[in-house]
């Protein structure tokens, strides 16, 4: 039969949309224990770091908390694990794929609330915007394309920056 395109029955998009923030949730209760220290990443890691980003981006970079800092070397080391041949401008972006949420400026538990209820706030939409924005910081700050690209989620290295992302 022709025609308007079929959805899927309205039970099964709750199950899928339940299913996706119960994976969201998940994944920000594994960061939430490691979330409340003050540390910073290890001496090696900052070099790393350093030599990875341009100026203005390792400015940038310094505007994220802690955690999303420590976090940020977390996913770019794993990201470099799974993707070797990665150019200087996609490991920027791994390092930058969170900087984003600077802008929401949301704690550990507004956070969590934020993936709850979604984006029903100001603050709250930042937060979930903060691809975009993280994208829009990074330009403005004079990434390369590439860097741009992947922070926004797209191009070649992104299915590699998402499985690094979502332990
Ligand atoms: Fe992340």
């Amino acid at each position: 039969m022709g025609g308007l395109p079929r959805r899927p029955p309205a039970r099964s998009r709750e199950v899928t949309a339940v299913g996706s923030l119960a994976h969201r949730v998940g994944h920000l209760a594994r960061r939430f224990a490691g979330s409340w220290s003050r540390a910073e990443p290890a001496p090696d890691d900052l070099a790393w770091v350093a030599v990875q980003l341009t100026p203005g981006e390792l400015a940038l970079w310094c505007r994220m908390t802690v955690a999303d800092r420590r976090h940020a070397v977390e996913v770019a080391r794993r990201f470099v694990t799974r993707r070797p041949g990665a150019t200087r401008e996609e490991v920027a972006g791994a390092l930058l794929h969170d900087v984003g949420k600077v802008e929401a400026g949301l704690g550990t538990l507004a956070r969590v609330a934020a993936t709850i209820v979604g984006p029903r706030t100001r603050r709250f939409r930042l937060y979930h915007d903060h691809e975009a924005i993280g994208a829009r910081l990074a330009a403005a700050a004079g990434s390369a394309a590439a860097t741009v690209e992947l922070i926004e989620g797209r191009g070649p290295a992104a299915a590699d920056l998402r499985a690094a992302d979502d332990l």
